[in-house]
C-alpha cells in the first residue's frame, strides 16, 4: 500500500511537474538478492515496457551506481580515489546529473533528448538511461573507463537483484550527447545504461 503510494506520487511527479531537481529519498542499503543469485541473473535486456522506476527504485539505483557508502567514498572504486565519473540521469523530460553527496538529481536540461541516445527501441522504452561522463582534468582516459565500468557493472547487478532489465550501450550519439550536456573538451561521454522494467 505505501509503495504503491509511493510509485503514484513519484509519477504524477514525473509526469505533471515540470522538469526541476528531485530529492531522492534515502537509498535502502539492505536486502536484495544474494550476490550470488544476482549474479546468476545479470543479462543484458533490451525490451522494455514503458514504465517509470518508484521513489525508492530510483534513489536504490543511483545509490548502487555511484552513491557514498562512507564518509568520502563511494561503492566503486576509482583509481587513486579521483572519482572522475560523473553520472547523469536521462528520462523523457530532462537530463540530470545525480549529486550523490546530497542525495538529489540536479536539473541539467529540460526537454526530451532520447533521440541523442540511438537504438531508439530501447531508449524511448527504458525507463531511464545513465550516462557515463569521465573528467579528463581529474583522472586518465584509461582509469576513467575502467572505473565507469564499475557502476555499470553494480547497476548491472542491482537490477538482476531488484527484477529489472538494463544494458549498457557504447553504441549512441557521442557529439550529440556531449552538446545536449553541454561538456566541455576535458569530459567525455564514454557509455550510456538503459534501466527498465523488461517486457
Ligand atoms: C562497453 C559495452 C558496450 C555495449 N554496447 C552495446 C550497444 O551499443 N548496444 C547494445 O544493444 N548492447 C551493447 N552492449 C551489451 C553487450 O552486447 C552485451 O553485454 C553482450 O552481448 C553480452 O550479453 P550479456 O550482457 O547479456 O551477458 C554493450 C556492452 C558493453 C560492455
Amino acid at each position: 500500500m505505501k509503495k504503491g503510494l509511493l510509485t503514484i506520487l513519484f509519477l504524477s511527479f514525473i509526469a505533471c511537474l515540470s522538469a526541476q531537481d528531485i530529492q531522492l529519498v534515502p537509498p535502502t542499503k539492505t536486502g536484495g538478492k544474494p550476490l550470488m543469485e544476482a549474479l546468476n541473473e545479470r543479462q543484458s535486456n533490451r525490451n522494455f515496457e514503458k514504465k517509470d522506476l518508484p521513489a525508492q527504485t530510483l534513489s536504490d539505483l543511483l545509490w548502487a551506481a555511484y552513491g557514498f557508502n562512507r564518509e568520502d567514498k563511494r561503492t566503486v572504486p576509482s583509481s587513486q580515489n579521483k572519482q572522475e565519473v560523473d553520472v547523469y540521469v536521462m528520462f523523457s523530460n530532462g537530463i540530470y546529473f545525480y549529486d550523490a553527496k546530497a542525495n538529489k538529481l540536479v536539473l541539467k536540461e529540460a526537454g526530451d533528448f532520447r533521440q541523442a541516445l540511438g537504438q531508439p527501441a530501447i531508449s524511448d522504452n527504458a525507463s531511464l538511461s545513465l550516462i557515463y561522463v569521465i573528467n579528463l582534468d581529474k583522472n586518465s582516459r584509461d582509469a576513467g573507463l575502467m572505473d565507469a565500468g564499475f557502476s555499470v557493472q553494480n547497476v548491472y547487478l542491482y537490477c538482476a537483484s531488484a527484477g529489472l532489465g538494463s544494458v549498457a550501450r557504447g553504441s549512441f550519439k557521442r557529439p550529440d550527447v556531449h552538446n545536449v550536456l553541454k561538456l566541455t573538451e576535458k569530459q567525455e561521454v564514454v557509455l550510456v545504461q538503459a534501466v527498465g522494467y523488461v517486457k
